[in-house]
């Protein structure tokens, strides 16, 4: 039976209603267009395409998308969608996994870099992926920059959502670079708990994990507006591209 990892058939029937904030168009048109202009004439590599969030609409903009994705369950509902038929998927783990052709854009959006919990597999990954893109073209990650600063001495946990339904709360294991992300839910009146490990890293540490693949630091905004990347930004948007 084929590992569909944490996104198995449980979370992917809930993905995009648990989600829904990210699938708003306020949310998905920044990221498509920042993608339309990076593909420019080529084609497009998601890795984690999921259940086709950005890319189904990135498709519908004429730019030919491929994805990456390890759960059955996601990639099911990505093909239930219209339009999802017609983009290729190849189920596997897209820190190792090769597909055909060469691409001018390879994204990695929505923290799903660090659901690679080890530092091999995230180097691996940045490989993986100059190995697929042209000369000139880039690699695009959508990450949060890890919660340090919040987190005072000797704690581990800092909430990232309470309301009256839904708690989220990160335990982060400082020494080791991981955290589990638990979320709590009130779903007909029971309690659903869902914890996912990851690993986080400094954006620098992911610069380092271009350089050995080959690729060198282009961009790094705050969000997909391209608002400048500050102390203060609690995410980043990182463009490294491969030398022409
Ligand atoms: C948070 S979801 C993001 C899905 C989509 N990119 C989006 O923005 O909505 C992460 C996706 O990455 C996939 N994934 C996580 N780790 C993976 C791995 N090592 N190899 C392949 N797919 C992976 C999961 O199956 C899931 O579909």
């Amino acid at each position: 039976m084929h590992d569909d990892g944490y996104f198995d058939e449980r979370v992917a029937a809930r993905y995009d209603e648990s989600s829904a904030d990210m699938f708003a168009a306020g949310a998905i048109e920044p990221v498509v267009d920042f993608l339309v202009e990076l593909a420019g004439s080529g084609r497009a590599l998601e890795l984690g395409i999921g259940t086709g969030r950005i890319a189904l609409p990135l498709a519908r903009r004429g730019v030919p998308v491929h994805g990456i994705d390890m759960s059955e369950a996601m990639v099911a509902r990505l093909r239930s969608k219209p339009g999802g038929e017609a983009i290729g998927v190849t189920v596997g783990n897209f820190a190792t996994t090769t597909v055909e052709g060469s691409f001018s854009v390879a994204y990695l959006v929505y923290n799903t870099i660090s659901n690679l919990t080890t530092q091999a597999a995230q180097v691996a990954c940045f490989q993986n992926v100059a190995a697929h893109i042209e000369p000139g073209g880039c690699f695009v990650v959508e990450v949060g920059v890890p919660g340090l600063q919040r987190l005072a001495p000797g704690e581990t946990f800092l909430a990232f959502r309470v309301t009256d339904d839904r708690w989220g709360f990160d335990e982060y294991d400082v020494a080791n670079q991981g955290l589990i992300s638990h979320h709590l839910e009130s779903v007909d009146g029971k309690l659903v708990r869902f914890s996912m490990p990851f690993r986080y890293a400094w954006p620098a540490e992911l610069d380092l994990m271009a350089q050995i693949a080959g690729m060198t630091l282009r961009d790094r905004w705050s969000d997909w507006n391209r608002e400048p990347f500050t102390s203060e930004s609690t995410k980043h948007v990182s463009v490294w591209e491969l030398p022409s």
